[in-house]
């Protein structure tokens, strides 16, 4: 957790700065000033994403960075392009980036997905380093006569990538010092500075509300766990005030929010193999894309009203852990026979949905590090979609595109819910068999949401945490869901009445 990368606009490029970015069109490899083709070819530039040549001369390096073709340069090519730059530059103190001519696209965004990437990419973790060497300390996007037209995206552009950061951070802090204590006094603390309202039920508000799947998890450790609601309620907006009557507040949307927080998964007494469990620490992954993405909600001004709920606790083998065999009773009233107490993530995430339900949201979304299953079928770098609702997941997956995180939906098939019958109580928390357990953990899910709300489910296991940098992504915590969260809340308004729309039509057709 270091200082984050600070992000300057300005007409031109600073005298102080050591390096410029300089976007490279992969179609325009012989328009690159100075340089011929030739040399690109053999230094292995070939102007694609992910590409970048340092060409140093001492006095101030120039830094081709690829963006790919012209036509297709969108925001989230530059995002990753200033990231894999910052990562270029990554023992220089001041940079700067040269805004690239000749794009189909708004300024204001492009500069909002430069800085978004800048700071993605000189993101480091080192709490716990003893000594570090200075790293990137500001970037100035150099944008001619912009500098006023684009401040607000690059407003935004660092108040998601903070979002993303702190996400990281939470992520990245080991199991042993994030605890469901520390973690949910993090977030709420943070919560309320951002002008939130927090709430933290401890153990005793967690059995008083009846959340069995927390305490099952739970039982295990000496660990006290957590449940965080935090709440977001957008400054109102009605119509023009009519003398004499009191304005009325425009009825706005709910959207609630909810995030498996397992701040460690040794699987309990179904336990991991060591291999596997060296990276548990990742698995409240889902709680803390949730927190960070609610933190950012005010300084993005967003105009929906957003609940989210995370339970947090460790996942151990203390001895009152509960046993393969056992049976518990969800807050909903689900009787559940846990076969596998290493599929603990349903069983807090169970408890969590029949809350986001009573708040009566019109729609909820659910990030989980949910099975290793769905990195099977989709790799590391692609997380699951699931849901009840075609359109609604459209919208998600739309959203997650334009946030440059890649989503693959993956089908909830009816029939396989049978694998979930238990002899001796209403479920089980496993499907049996290797096959498909992406696909039943969501059908688990499914089963404590209510049919005509609309809800999705993103499996972020591969995503979340990741063994090699990649693109915007650093090696560990990526933040993964925040900005597919706050793309989609952002654009609530519009995004909702296609919704609404979409269900009138389908509602006449019956
Ligand atoms: N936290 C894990 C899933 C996971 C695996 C996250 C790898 C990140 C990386 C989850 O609690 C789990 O253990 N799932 C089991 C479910 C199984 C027992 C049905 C799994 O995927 O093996
Ligand atoms: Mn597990
Ligand atoms: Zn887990």
């Amino acid at each position: 957790m270091s200082e984050l990368l600070s992000v300057k606009i300005a007409k031109a490029a600073p005298t102080g700065a050591t390096a410029v970015a300089v976007a490279v069109f992969a179609d325009r490899l012989t328009k690159v000033d100075g340089v011929r083709k030739a040399a690109l070819d053999r230094a292995g530039f070939s102007g694609r994403v992910g590409d970048s040549l340092v060409l140093d001369d001492g006095e101030r390096a120039r830094v081709l960075v690829g963006v790919g073709r012209i036509a297709a340069v969108g925001t989230a090519e530059l995002r990753t392009a200033a990231a894999v730059f910052a990562r270029a530059v990554a023992r220089h103190r001041r940079v700067a980036v040269d805004y690239p001519e000749g794009l189909d696209l708004d300024p204001a965004d492009g500069v909002r997905a430069i800085t978004e990437g800048l700071i993605l990419g000189a993101y480091r973790f080192d709490t716990y380093k003893s000594s570090t060497t200075p790293g990137l300390s500001a970037a100035t996007i150099s944008v001619g006569d912009r500098v006023r037209s684009v401040q607000a995206g690059a407003a935004k552009g660092r108040a998601t990538a903070e979002a993303v950061c702190f996400a990281r951070d939470l992520v990245n802090e080991p199991g042993g010092s994030l605890t469901p204590t520390v973690f949910a006094q993090r977030a709420a603390e943070r919560a309320e500075a951002a002008g939130l309202t927090a709430e933290v039920m401890d153990h005793e508000a967690i059995v008083a509300a009846g959340l069995g799947g927390v305490l099952a998890v739970n039982q295990g450790s000496v660990e006290p766990p957590r449940l965080l609601k935090l709440t977001y309620e957008p400054t109102p907006v009605g119509d023009e005030p009519v003398e004499g009557e009191v304005p009325e507040p425009d009825a706005v949307d709910t959207l609630a929010l909810v995030g498996k927080g397992i701040t460690f998964d040794s699987g309990g007494l179904s336990l991991k193999p060591a291999e596997s469990m060296m990276e548990m620490k990742c698995d409240m992954a889902g709680a803390a894309a949730v927190v960070a993405t609610m933190c950012a909600l005010p300084a993005l001004d967003v105009a929906v009203k957003v609940v989210a709920f995370t339970p947090m606790t460790d996942n151990m083998t203390g001895g009152a852990a509960q046993r393969p065999g056992d049976i518990y009773t969800a807050r909903n009233g689900t009787t559940v026979e846990v076969l596998n107490t290493d599929a603990e993530g349903r069983l807090v995430l169970a408890d969590a949905l029949s809350l986001a339900a009573d708040e009566e949201p019109d729609a909820i979304i659910d990030l989980a590090t949910l099975t290793g299953a769905c990195m099977v079928a989709l790799g590391q770098k692609v997380a699951g979609l699931m849901g009840n609702d075609e359109v609604f997941s459209g919208i998600v997956e739309e959203a997650a595109a334009i946030a440059g995180e890649r989503v693959w939906q993956l089908p909830l098939p009816a029939d396989y819910r049978k694998g979930l019958e238990s002899p001796v109580a209403d479920l089980k928390n496993i499907a049996g068999g290797r096959y498909g357990g992406a696909l039943t953990a969501g059908l688990f899910l499914k089963e404590f949401v209510a049919d005509d709300t609309p809800w999705v489910h993103l499996d972020i296991a591969g995503p979340a945490f990741l063994p090699e940098p990649d693109g915007e992504s650093p090696k560990g915590a990526t933040g993964f869901g925040v900005r597919t969260l706050l793309t989609l809340l952002e654009s609530w308004g519009d995004e909702m009445e296609l919704l609404e729309e979409l269900e009138e039509l389908e509602a006449e057709l019956g």
